[in-house]
């Protein structure tokens, strides 16, 4: 344990550079900041400058076991709560987050390097909302009676698993925190999440303003990387539930850790969303729509971006020379600027992906690269990771650039005549995360909708997550459902029956 508070403001803070350092080099357990046992630590950059802003604990075994502990002391007493006043609290902790809107939006825009304005502070906002909708949920919690026999009372009551393991990614780290951290605390859960190493500031943020509420121990958060801090997370014994956003690949070695200890896992594991549009759409709406779809201004760093758009062949140049201009029209620069549209990829690793698919779909035979918006010239970003979107036509199917994730700011358009041939190009995927379709006939659009193989299908409209639209894929795009009351029942709470023979 620190000998000393650790100087973070209570107040929202204006100075995200200020607050990264005041957060650094620890892990919050128990209800208090602590460093690593190992005291090492890494580096947090921002990718917008390269410059280190922050230090993180580097987690370990010897972390995870604290923490876990501490939950596993903390989560008796949290069930014994009546489940409306854990509601209540998580409520307040919602108020309490609406307040640092601002600061939390100004604090992932630094570490990831999402645009403050379209992307960071929206964030922020939506995170205070899932709290509030599931802090509301505390009385759904309940079970059903057995029409068994007049003389045995038999009735279900929802009972929590215990701690339950968080293991989140970079791209939307507070969200995709929140959407695991509000339904398992509802439900009488503890948590110890492990924040992604490219960005572990903010949501360490949240859980020292929760913990103001919340009793010590309840929420927990380590960060550190995946093989050292992520996999003792989910092997602990005292985890009964693992819940994971991030790649396949590695979606896949959890989910196995998991099946050794036989613990219900959630995985939630990407996309490759298709975007579907007829010649009938309301086209201007259909262009701006595909532009939220596509994420750009998160430079594509989304599991649901509409990475394939299938064009209907009559507007199809029209629809290309519409979104290229649209995507033209779209601000590069420092992720802080408020005039700032599009900010950086968030890694060093994760650009060198992008361009390399970036290279492979320019060197293809027959395939146009349109290069859209323009790289920043203020100096002081010259070592941004910045990159220029990239609309891709005259790729095909067997591209990888059609097949795989590429979590960059890269789409690929593609012409079609046919609605039964577009259908069987967009479920021929790996993944069934997400669609959407785009048309003025509900008939033909209803059709499909029923066809896709995807777990949310959208018609003349592409939102992402709302509160209670349960959300999740099936296929390599994961298992379970997130964001919505069917999902806090299912995934954080067992049933357990009990049987009264009163005869
Ligand atoms: P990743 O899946 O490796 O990382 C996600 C989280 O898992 C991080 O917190 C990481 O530390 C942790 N982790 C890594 N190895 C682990 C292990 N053995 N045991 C337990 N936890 C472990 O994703 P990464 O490397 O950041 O990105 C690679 C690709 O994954 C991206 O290019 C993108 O295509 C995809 N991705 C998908 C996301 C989604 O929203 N579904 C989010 C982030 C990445
Ligand atoms: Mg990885």
């Amino acid at each position: 344990m620190l000998d000393r508070p650790h100087p973070t403001p209570a107040a929202p803070s204006a100075d995200p550079f200020a607050l990264a350092k005041a957060l650094s080099g620890v892990h919050f357990i128990g209800g208090v900041y602590v460093p690593a046992r190992s005291g090492r630590t890494f580096a947090v950059v921002n990718p917008a400058t390269g410059a280190e802003v922050a230090r993180a604990a580097e987690g370990d075994a010897a972390d995870v076991e604290a923490a876990v502990q501490n939950a596993a002391k903390a989560q008796k007493d949290w069930a014994k709560v009546p489940a409306r006043k854990r509601g209540a609290m998580v409520h307040q902790c919602a108020q309490l987050l609406k307040e640092h809107v601002d600061e939390l939006g100004r604090l992932i825009a630094l570490e990831t390097g999402k645009a403050l304005r379209t992307e960071s502070r929206v964030e922020a906002g939506v995170v205070a909302d899932v709290f509030e909708f599931f802090g509301g949920l505390g009385s759904e919690l309940k079970g059903e009676s057995v029409p068994f026999d007049p003389k045995v009372l038999s009735v279900t009551v929802r009972e929590p698993l215990g701690v339950v393991g968080a293991i989140i990614p970079w791209n939307v780290p507070m969200l995709l925190m929140a959407l695991k951290v509000a339904p398992a605390l509802v439900a009488g859960n503890s948590v110890v999440v492990k924040s992604a190493e490219e960005a572990p500031l903010a949501v360490l943020r949240i859980c020292e303003i929760m913990n103001r509420i919340l009793p010590p121990g309840v929420f927990n958060m380590v960060s550190g990387f995946g093989p050292e801090c992520g996999a003792p997370l989910v092997t602990h014994p005292l985890v009964r539930k693992v819940t994971f956003t991030g790649s396949v690949e590695t979606g896949k070695i959890v989910a196995r850790a998991a099946a050794e200890k036989l613990i219900p896992v959630t995985l939630e594991l990407g996309g490759k969303s298709p975007m579907i549009v007829f010649a009938d759409c309301d086209f201007d709406r259909t262009v701006a729509g595909a532009l939220t779809s596509m994420r750009f201004t998160r430079q594509g760093q989304s599991c649901t971006a509409a990475s394939r758009i299938y064009v209907e062949r009559p507007i199809f140049d029209r629809f290309v020379a519409a979104m290229t201009d649209a995507v033209n029209g779209m601000v590069m620069g420092d992720p802080l600027d408020e005039k700032t549209d599009i900010g950086t990829i968030v890694s060093e690793g994760q650009l060198a992906k992008v361009k390399a698919y970036i290279a492979e779909g320019t060197a293809t035979p027959g395939a146009t690269a349109h290069v859209c918006s323009a790289m920043p010239t203020d100096p002081a970003l010259r070592k941004g990771l910045f990159i220029q979107p990239v609309i891709f036509t005259g790729l095909t199917r067997d591209s990888r650039l059609v097949r795989e994730e590429i979590f960059g700011p890269v789409t690929v358009i593609q012409p079609f005549d046919d609605a039964e041939a577009v259908l069987a190009e967009a479920n021929d995927s790996d993944y069934g995360l997400a669609a959407s379709l785009w048309t003025n006939n509900l008939k033909v659009g209803l059709d499909l909708a029923h066809r896709l193989e995807a777990g949310l299908v959208q018609i003349n409209q592409n939102l992402v997550v709302q509160a209670n639209l349960s959300y999740g894929g099936v296929k390599s795009s994961g298992l379970g459902k997130e964001a919505s009351l069917e999902a806090m029942l299912e995934h954080f709470t067992h049933k357990k029956t009990i049987m009264v023979n009163m005869a």
